[in-house]
């Protein structure tokens, strides 16, 4: 029987509460595929970081390394730890470190759930670049204070970065409905959007059974309110695919409905999988947070596995419960309540 190793971050809020109702989905649909999980759980948050002064070991990459995959609940507790330190404590280290650059968000409407368009029916997969472009880190600041400062903040795009975010987006698009749509500026940003628009161009070449658009960020924007059933796969830069995310996650009916993955395609190192939002202090510990992004989060990374037919299942068991109304509108269930009826459409539709 495959065993698949998992290194579990429930990290701080509502991210434990939804990280054990994912790893209950995941263990129930890996008893009834024919495959287990070995999750192995590491306890680092903000309170590590009061006892220890670091958000995770020194060695905390090398202790993630020998895993098959990344599960993360949500690190934050601004309260008493500023969110710069916890995000470039934790966060931030494991994408950079296992290069995880294509960060994948779905943005589709479940059934029963009503996001706050008219639009129906649509299914859209995001593609962010996770590594570079304008958020780089690349700049600086002079005369700080003076009324001659300045601040820059370089935008840098590599041909190796845009080619396999492009690349990567055309796998997806080959896989799904061979459509894909790629996001820029192009018009105002004469070098770098430019320079990608080209590169798309000649990966397009490759890939001739796949339709590609070409849009601007601020079209796009407004195409995603007005008309998003057309959309396929979408890829976009670091700043515009962080943007494009957050309208998506809005128009799917919001956080709680919202997943990621953060992949690192050539399997050099783990991948890692969280839910969209963060560890909502306001409502942790108290069985309200909706679970549901946190277990599809946890079903892109089964597929991820190689498990697919279980993350088929688990994303139908999710379908289900939403038609029946469960989970669909703030307040009306408890995370356990969701969780219970996720698992008992996983095990009715087995
Ligand atoms: P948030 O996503 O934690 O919460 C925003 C609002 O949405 C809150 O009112 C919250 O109650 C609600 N909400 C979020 N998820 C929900 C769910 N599953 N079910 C029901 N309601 C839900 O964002 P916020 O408040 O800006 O940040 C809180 C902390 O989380 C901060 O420390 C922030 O840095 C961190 N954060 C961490 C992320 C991560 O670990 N990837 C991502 C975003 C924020
Ligand atoms: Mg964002």
């Amino acid at each position: 029987m495959t065993a698949h190793k998992i290194a579990l971050i429930p990290g701080d809020g509502i991210g434990v509460d939804v990280t054990d109702a994912t790893m209950q989905v995941l263990e129930s649909a890996a008893a009834r595929f024919g495959f287990t999980l070995e999750p192995t759980r590491f306890d680092w948050s903000c309170e590590t970081y009061l006892a220890t002064g670091r958000m995770m070991p020194e060695d905390g990459i090398e202790q993630l390394r020998p895993f098959d995959a990344i599960y993360l609940g949500a690190v934050g507790w601004p309260a008493t730890v500023p969110d710069s330190v916890s995000l470039h404590g934790l966060l931030l280290p494991i994408r950079k470190a296992f290069d995880q650059y294509a960060n994948i968000r779905p943005h589709r409407l479940l059934p029963g759930v009503e996001g706050p368009l008219k639009a129906q029916g649509f299914d859209i997969l995001c593609i962010r670049e996770n590594t570079e472009g304008e958020y780089s880190g690349a700049g600086g600041r002079v005369h700080q204070g003076k009324d001659n400062e300045v601040a820059t903040e370089t935008a840098i795009f590599t041909r190796k970065g845009v080619e396999r975010i492009i690349r990567f987006g055309f796998e997806q698009a080959r896989a799904r409905r061979k459509h894909l749509t790629s996001v820029t500026k192009s018009n105002a940003q004469k070098y770098s959007m430019v320079f990608w628009d080209e590169v798309t161009r000649e990966i397009a070449a490759e890939y001739p059974d796949v339709t590609v658009s070409h849009m601007h960020i601020d079209a796009m924007a407004a195409r995603m309110v007005m008309a998003p059933q057309d959309l396929d796969v979408v890829v976009a830069s670091n700043l515009f695919g962080d943007i494009l995310t957050d309208l998506g996650a809005a128009i799917q009916g919001g956080l709680g409905f919202a997943a990621s993955a953060n992949i690192c395609p050539d399997r050099s190192g783990p991948s890692m999988f969280e839910p969209v939002h963060g560890s909502a202090p306001d409502i942790a510990g108290r069985n309200i947070a909706n679970p549901i992004a946190a277990i599809w989060s946890g079903a892109m990374m089964l597929e991820h596995l190689g498990e697919k037919p279980a993350a088929d299942a688990v994303l139908a068991a999710i379908e289900s419960a939403t038609a029946k109304g469960i989970g669909i509108r703030p307040g009306s269930h408890g995370t356990d309540a969701i969780t219970a009826a996720v698992l008992a459409a996983l095990e009715e539709n087995a």
